[in-house]
């Protein structure tokens, strides 16, 4: 089950086929996404600050056994309640699906903060159903703090519903980005946008796990999240989160963000024009 290299993975990121097939109940999604983010929770606890076997991946940075054994009590779970569904999970090689319905995940998000003792990490699980998220988790191990947001339901932190934030100006706003491991390929874009934005918002972070900056988001934590790179493990669950908090997400052009796409700008929707006129990809070559 574990994957060669990442560009295996992204090469084979296979669709099911759409279909007028119902989808299983959302309440049955949540219950499975919501019991298998504590099971890799759990695991990913009991490693935190421990003895960890560590190796680099080639562009695209670090894992551990606690990835491995994270994800392995993910696709366990799921696959004895919903064996057709297919997979496309960071660790391993993707998984056709016998049925319109696939999940999407990474069982820890912010692996070098982990690594590190940092406690900035998540699990982050979504299922898709004819190539829509339709339900999606990240959940925070170390806060115990539980993201879900349903398709058309809202979004929720541990069973409360949450709401992006109203703020009305980027001087006004806390924003959030990432950066990619590819460094020589779109690190100097990325200080540019930084910079550029960081002259302008009160604040920019740069906590290290794309996931959880899009949990802060849907949140109203953070006013907006911008990176560029990112795969659909990263994003699945978390642009739900955002949507069904009320905020917007696109792509750097913004189109309506789609989990193949590999940049992504999610906002409190008020600030999505001015946000997207800064960091869109005119000024970018
Ligand atoms: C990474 C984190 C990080 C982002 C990287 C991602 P990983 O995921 O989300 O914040 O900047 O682009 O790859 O490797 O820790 O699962
Ligand atoms: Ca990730
Ligand atoms: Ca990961």
């Amino acid at each position: 089950m574990r994957q060669k290299s990442q560009k295996q993975n992204r090469a084979v990121q296979v669709h099911p086929p759409k279909s007028q097939e119902e989808h299983p109940p959302l309440s049955m999604l949540r219950d499975l996404i919501l019991e298998s983010a504590e099971a890799a929770g759990k695991i990913l606890r009991q490693y935190y600050r421990g003895k960890l076997r560590i190796e680099e991946k080639p562009g695209a940075g670090l894992v551990t056994n606690a990835d491995f054994e994270a994800q392995d009590a993910i696709v366990k779970i799921l696959k004895k309640a919903l064996p057709k569904f297919g997979f496309l999970t960071e660790e391993a090689k993707p998984e056709k699906a016998r049925c319109p319905g696939r999940w999407v995940i990474d069982p820890l998000d912010g692996t070098t903060n982990f690594v590190h003792g940092f406690p900035m990490f998540c699990v982050s699980i979504a299922a898709e159903w004819n190539g829509e998220i339709i339900a999606g988790t990240i959940y925070h191990p170390i806060l115990k703090e539980s993201y879900l947001a349903l398709k058309g339901k809202g979004a929720t932190r541990n069973s409360k519903k949450i709401h992006v934030s109203a703020t009305q100006k980027i001087e006004n706003s806390l924003l959030t980005t990432g950066f990619t491991y590819q460094k020589e390929k779109l690190l100097q874009k990325e200080m540019q946008s930084f910079q550029k934005l960081s002259g302008i918002a009160r604040a920019v972070r740069r906590p290290g796990s794309a996931a959880l900056d899009l949990a802060y988001t849907a949140a109203g934590v953070f006013d907006a999240f911008w990176e560029q790179n990112l795969s659909p493990w990263d994003v699945a669950a978390g642009a739900l989160l955002v949507q069904e908090a009320g905020g917007q997400v696109t792509n750097f052009r913004g189109d309506p963000f789609r989990i193949e796409d590999r940049a992504i700008l999610a906002s409190n929707s008020i600030l999505h024009p001015a946000l997207l006129g800064e960091i869109s990809e005119k000024r970018h070559r």
